[in-house]
């Protein structure tokens, strides 16, 4: 048999590609995008010069940032038949696989916009705009509310809150979920992003590559887990519980969510920047009381098990506290993150390389064929 490398698990450590979008520095608890700080752009930028960033590889001016958000507002709107096929889709659909349904379906009417290359920033543009309408489309029909407006003088991050809520968002509630929008919109071979190169680099369409992306995120080790923090603070209930409730779960060997990363070796510098987040919504709100429980399980997990908290900890208790549902905490996730997945497509189409790795083979060989008149 020949001799094969080292079996990586789950590629851990393997550089499979080189980028200009994301660096992260694990050991240092750094994030950077195409040259700048996370720290900088999540204090200073809007999710729409993040967008310009990683899409051209430069801050835009404002002349350039005004054209892409008259982009984003024209490219909202869903075709109508579309919008009518998300009416018949079971109200008590997990929201991923509407919006895995809703974007392989998108493609079915657009079909230019989904050509492999880099026309397909026409596709991309249109696939950050209208995530957030299929979310309101279907959301809204859950709670008997008609169907979002394109609403051109907002943001995106105020036009996702007002998709998901039933009321106008707050100055506060926009930035916090802007900020939000930009530190998830990207992070260098996540496995969502990873789904969506395999795709692109057999020169797949655009469509195809964030469809395989949209159900990457979903599993609860990836994009799911915030949903599964807020189940955590409704069972631990009081701060007073949390140790006991942790302890337990860590001595079953449960996974506490929110915590580890593959990659960070100390805090998730997204993780720093939500927990101030988590802390100035649930002020407004005056109610702490998510922020003190997470609060106290980061010391419980710290202390047993020396885990640092990741980008999915805090975020869940922001939009909790903002009113959107536990169960579009991820689609959330997934209205930013198709920045990022569209920018890797764009860069896989730049510099294609079928992306296929080999596996170190354990299973039998020369087995003799038994006619099956021969089996028992
Ligand atoms: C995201 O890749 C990305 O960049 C992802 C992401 C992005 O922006 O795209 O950052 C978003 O996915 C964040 C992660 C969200 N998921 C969770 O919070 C789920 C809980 N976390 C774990 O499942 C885990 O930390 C992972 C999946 C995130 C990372 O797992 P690894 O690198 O495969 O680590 P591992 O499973 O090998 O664990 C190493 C040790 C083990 O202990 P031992 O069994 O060796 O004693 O650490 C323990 C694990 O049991 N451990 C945990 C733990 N995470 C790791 N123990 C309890 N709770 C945890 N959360």
């Amino acid at each position: 048999m020949p001799a094969t490398p080292e079996v990586q698990t789950g590629l851990e450590d393997v550089v499979a590609a080189t980028t200009r979008i994301c660096f992260i520095d694990g050991k240092q608890g750094r994030l950077i995008y195409e040259g700048y700080d996370i720290r900088d752009l999540a204090a200073r930028s809007t999710f729409e010069e993040v967008a310009h960033l990683l899409w051209y590889g430069r801050l835009p001016t404002s002349a350039q940032l005004a054209e892409l958000k008259a982009r984003f507002a024209e490219l909202r709107t869903l075709p109508s038949a579309l919008a009518e096929r998300i009416d018949t889709l079971p109200i008590s659909a997990n929201p991923m696989d509407i919006l895995r349904t809703a974007v392989s379906s998108l493609a079915l009417f657009e079909p230019e916009e989904t050509r492999p290359g880099p026309s397909s920033i026409g596709g991309a543009q249109r696939l950050v705009a209208v995530l957030p309408t299929i979310l309101g489309q279907f959301h809204r029909r859950r709670v008997r509310r008609p169907a979002p407006e394109p609403r051109p003088e907002l943001s995106q991050a105020a036009y996702l809150l007002y998709c998901l809520l039933d009321r106008e968002p707050t100055e506060l509630e926009s930035r916090a979920m802007d900020v939000a929008l930009v530190l998830h919109a990207d992070h260098e071979l996540n496995a969502s992003t990873f789904s969506a190169r395999v795709t692109a680099s057999t020169l797949s369409d655009l469509y195809s590559a964030v469809t395989s992306a949209i159900g990457t995120l979903k599993g609860p080790l990836h994009g799911g887990a915030n949903e599964r923090v807020m189940e955590l603070l409704d069972e631990i209930g009081s701060v007073d519980r949390a140790e006991e409730v942790v302890k337990a779960k860590l001595a079953r060997h449960e996974r506490i969510m929110g915590f580890g990363h593959r990659v960070y070796k100390v805090e998730d510098p997204r993780a720093t920047i939500l927990r101030e987040w988590s802390r100035k919504v649930g002020e407004s709100r005056g109610n702490l009381r998510y922020y003190e429980l997470l609060r106290r399980v980061e010391e419980v997990v710290h202390r047993e098990k020396g885990l640092y908290p990741n980008v999915d900890l805090y975020s869940g208790s922001v939009y909790s506290l903002i009113g959107i549902p536990h169960d579009l905490f991820t689609p959330v996730f997934a209205a930013s993150r198709v920045l990022g997945w569209t920018a890797h497509v764009l860069e896989e189409y730049r510099d294609l390389r079928l992306i296929r790795p080999v596996a170190k083979y354990v299973g039998a060989l020369d087995l003799p064929y038994v006619p099956i008149g021969e089996r028992h």
